[in-house]
């Protein structure tokens, strides 16, 4: 039986649903305005049924027991509530570390790495609650949209996306109306129609401010975006120093002490965040064309990355150390784009893993008022041997008299180059 929707049923891509088919949605709910707003206008504009899913992947401050009741409130048929933190560690951060994962030099990719696992739950609690649909609150400007949407379109071919926010055509003021008309509640942080938040999202692994004047380039961040990291000028006085442990390119001591890793990222961020680290103010481009300015507090990230990459560039050699950053690169910027199912992942990943078979010791890291740099550094794998390196020494596998030998042979094909192009003016 046809029903009356008023929703258009224009559709430019195989996954998008048609509203005629959308029975009963599983909708990727974090409780706030948009996704909120979002629970009571599928039910009235599809007639549908919707469970909502919850992701817990870590995001500081979350009351999962008030998110769930405020989704059985609005008329959830069901809402799950996911602890993903392990999930997440294990199988996103892990890698994206042994990756020295950053996006365009500078975004840990907490977000990018966080939606593909978002995606693969909901495509899980879809099929076991018997959704045809899953609904998501990404707008169709960011990058989310992509990583959501590729995500379930690779895993889950049956089953169909709508993109509310996309289509509904609501502002932030008509969905203020729309909450207040439909029992919404709405927070006092979520502003009134003047002061509109930031917009938000993080995880474990880094926090994203966006919105407001971030989007003015000219200025400077203001201090009331940083809600994770303490202002640098703040900071103490005093320095800390940290050791990381790591094996096999993992951290898994905090100053001598063992934790599981979702401890020990929080342990690092409370640190960093406590000095001043991990800070990044980013003007980025999108895979959908933008260019766009982000807010970053990710004070983990800040510290673990450049730790394992200091370790692993010591027990590397100069060949590996040439040509792993191209590899890093690369998928970081697959990640970035939302392509994490593709097969070109997998094969890095098989690099980076044998690559860091060899990451296993000790790396000290001072924090200092915004800053975090790596003091010491121990590994039973270090290619180091401090006797060969010192200008006192001579002996051993070091020749000192083959050096000459090695400069002439090593510069002969620039001298000539350079004889060349110089004989070449004169004439
Ligand atoms: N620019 C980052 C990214 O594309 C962060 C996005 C934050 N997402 C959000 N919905 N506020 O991964």
């Amino acid at each position: 039986m046809s029903r009356e929707l008023d929703i258009p049923a224009v559709r430019s891509a195989s996954y998008e649903a048609d509203p005629q088919e959308v029975h009963r949605v599983l909708l990727l709910y974090s409780g706030g305005l948009d996704t909120s707003v979002m629970l009571k206008w599928i039910q009235d504009a599809y007639h549908a049924e919707v469970v909502c899913l919850t992701v817990n992947l870590g995001q500081p401050g979350e009351d999962y027991a008030v998110i769930r009741e405020k989704a059985m409130r609005l008329g959830a048929l069901e809402c799950h509530v996911v602890d993903a933190r392990e999930h997440f560690a294990r199988d996103y951060l892990v890698p994206a570390i042994r990756a020295n994962a950053l996006y365009g030099s500078g975004y840990p990719l907490f977000t990018a790495l966080g939606r593909p696992l978002i995606a693969e739950l909901a495509v899980e609690h879809a099929r076991a609650s018997g959704c045809d649909t899953v609904a998501h609150g990404c707008t169709g400007k960011g990058n989310d949209q992509v990583r959501i949407e590729a995500t379930i379109a690779t895993l889950a071919p049956e089953l169909k996306v709508i993109a509310p926010v996309r289509s509904w055509q609501m502002g932030r003021e008509e969905e203020l109306a729309y909450a207040r008309e439909h029992g919404i509640p709405i927070k006092a942080s979520q502003g009134t129609e003047s002061t509109a938040p930031y917009s938000i999202d993080d995880n474990l692994w880094g926090r994203s401010s966006e919105g407001r004047w971030i989007e003015d380039l000219a200025h400077a961040p203001e201090d009331d975006v940083f809600q994770l990291v303490t202002r640098p000028e703040d900071a103490p006085e005093q320095a800390a120093l940290l050791e990381l442990g790591f094996e096999r390119g993992v951290p898994v001591t905090l100053d001598a002490e063992r934790l599981g890793l979702v401890e020990l990222i929080e342990r690092v961020a409370e640190l960093g965040a406590r000095h001043g680290v991990g800070i990044v103010d980013h003007v980025e481009d999108r895979i959908v064309g933008l260019k766009v300015r982000d807010v970053y507090e990710a004070p983990a990230a800040a510290i673990i990355l450049p730790a394992h990459r200091e370790l692993e560039r010591l027990v590397c050699t100069i060949h590996q150390n040439q040509f792993k950053p191209e590899l890093d690169r690369q998928w970081a910027y697959l990640v970035y784009a939302g392509l994490w199912w593709e097969p070109l992942r997998g094969d890095l990943d098989a690099y980076m893993e044998s690559v860091n078979e060899r990451v296993t010791g000790t790396i000290g890291v001072k924090l200092y008022k915004g800053h975090a740099r790596v003091v010491t550094r121990s590994s039973p794998n270090a290619v180091y041997d401090a006797s060969l390196a010192s200008f006192s020494q001579s002996g051993g596998l070091f020749s000192q008299t083959a050096a000459p030998g090695f400069i002439e042979l090593f510069s002969l094909q620039s001298r000539m180059a350079w004889r060349l192009r110089n004989d070449a003016h004169r004439e």
